[in-house]
């Protein structure tokens, strides 16, 4: 079989296997999310080696059993702008800068990632998905880890700033700004 057919063979055996799984669901309705539990009754093996992975863990909701960063009031400052990582209750917060340039607390929605970095995510209107500037080093500490730092080092641009820019070309740079559409809130 050529690489084409055996492509559009195994699509048709996808759809045909989504549509039993998922009752009602069909091409001409818009995607949605329908969990990993749908695919390993059909993919074992691969189901069995992705669980306990590093991709297993890659985007979690933020609770105190997946978030790794120093949220104790922790105050990063970069470029004379100050970023703090702090808790309210169970939640994980971060006082930044908002659109309007003011600080505002933002709740941390998501985890994102969990070696050698952590990134966050605050949830924005419109199902948007926000990554912040500022990253938690998740290496040991004699490793030069456990500490919070700047994705980008050299620029003013720290967190929010950026994601008001999302239409902007920065967007298309991975996990550090936008990530709009491709997640749907769970
Ligand atoms: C009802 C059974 C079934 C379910 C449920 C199912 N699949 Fe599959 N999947 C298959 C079959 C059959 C193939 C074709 C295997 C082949 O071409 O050798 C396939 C192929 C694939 C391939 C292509 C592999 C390749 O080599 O090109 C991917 C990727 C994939 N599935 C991912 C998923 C994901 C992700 C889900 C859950 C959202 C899922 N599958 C759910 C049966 C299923």
């Amino acid at each position: 079989m050529t690489i084409f057919l055996r492509r559009a063979v195994t699509i048709t055996l996808l759809a045909l296997a989504l549509d039993s799984v998922t009752p009602g669901a069909r091409a001409d309705e818009p995607a949605s999310y329908v969990g990993g539990e749908v695919c390993s009754g059909c993919h074992a093996r691969e189901a069995e080696s992705w669980k306990g992975s590093h991709h297993a863990l890659a985007m979690q909701k933020a609770s105190a059993a997946t978030v790794l960063g120093d949220f104790s009031d922790t105050r990063v400052e970069h470029f004379g702008a100050v970023t703090t990582f702090l808790r309210s209750g169970d939640k994980f917060m971060v006082r930044t800068d908002g659109p309007d340039g003011a600080l505002h607390d933002y709740e941390i929605a998501y985890t994102f990632g969990v070696y050698p970095l952590q990134q966050y995510l605050i949830a924005m209107p419109g199902g948007r998905l926000q990554a912040l500037g500022i990253a938690w080093d998740s290496r040991p500490k004699e490793g030069g880890g456990q500490r919070w730092f700047p994705l980008y080092p050299s620029t003013r641009t720290r967190t929010y700033r950026r994601a008001t820019g999302c239409t902007g070309p920065s967007m298309t740079r991975p996990g550090t700004t936008c990530a709009p559409t491709a997640i749907r809130p769970i």
